[in-house]
């Protein structure tokens, strides 16, 4: 792979595994640790069985920080909801491809609405679910948890399609395109799902809840780096 062709490695903390009474503060340690991007998680009690955030709090960090805000939609009609969360101050609106609704027409309205389309698998679907959606995308969020809660254990058999998704890239001309896992991520579980073809890591409980955040997210991208150089990928 020429150098051209690497994805730039991003971590993202998760806002999820913040401390909830204090989230603007909590939303600026990220961007002051360094992250990317921030993460945050809306669960609608449908989708998932459990209850997290709203537009309010996505309009609340676009407030506290600068940083690009990766709004994750484990939710059951998120095409009902895509204009409030993009003008709450979504820069990246993830939907799953297991709803009902039709996602290409979703990434397509994300698009038109400025903000940039994802789309999301949960672990037991299969990489071949996005062969008709992949081209509307510019990011692929690859489960490595069930959704719904932090603090979860990587699940390693979802690697696999870590790298089936990343061959897929290929395929369709997009060696670069993002590649996230979301679930689990710690130094160990980054350097391997880096090794199997992503470069955007998402980590809540391995970053929110230690004390230096900044060192967390330098060591993390220091792992996933390394990995990426030393696998197939280059
Ligand atoms: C889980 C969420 C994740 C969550 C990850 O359903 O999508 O973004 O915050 O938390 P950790 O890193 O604790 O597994
Ligand atoms: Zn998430």
């Amino acid at each position: 792979m020429d150098n051209k062709d690497m994805p730039a490695i991003k971590i993202l903390p998760s806002l999820l595994a913040a401390d909830m009474g204090h989230l603007a503060r909590e939303a600026r340690r990220a961007e002051e640790a360094g992250g990317d991007a921030l993460h945050i998680d809306i669960m609608d009690a449908h989708f998932v069985p459990n209850l997290s955030m709203g537009p309010d709090v996505v309009a609340m960090a676009r407030r506290a920080v600068r940083l690009p805000l990766s709004v994750h939609l484990m939710m059951t009609n998120p095409e009902r909801y895509l204009e409030r969360f993009i003008a709450a101050g979504a820069d990246i609106l993830l939907i799953h491809i297991e709803i009902k609704a039709d996602v290409a027409d979703c990434l397509r309205r994300i698009r038109k609405l400025g903000a940039r389309p994802g789309i999301t698998l949960n672990p037991e679907t299969h990489a071949s679910a996005l062969d008709d959606v992949l081209n509307e995308a510019e990011e692929v969020l690859c489960m490595s948890v069930h959704p719904g809660y932090g603090g979860q254990v990587f699940m390693p058999e979802t690697l696999d399609k870590i790298a089936a998704l990343r061959r897929a890239a290929r395929q369709h001309g997009r060696p670069a395109l993002d590649i996230s896992v979301d679930g689990g991520i710690n130094l160990d579980t980054a350097a391997a799902a880096a090794a199997a073809g992503a470069n955007v890591f998402i980590a809540g409980t391995s970053l929110y809840g230690v004390g230096d955040m900044k060192a967390a997210i330098a060591a993390m991208r220091d792992r996933a780096a390394a990995a990426w150089s030393l696998s197939s990928n280059l």
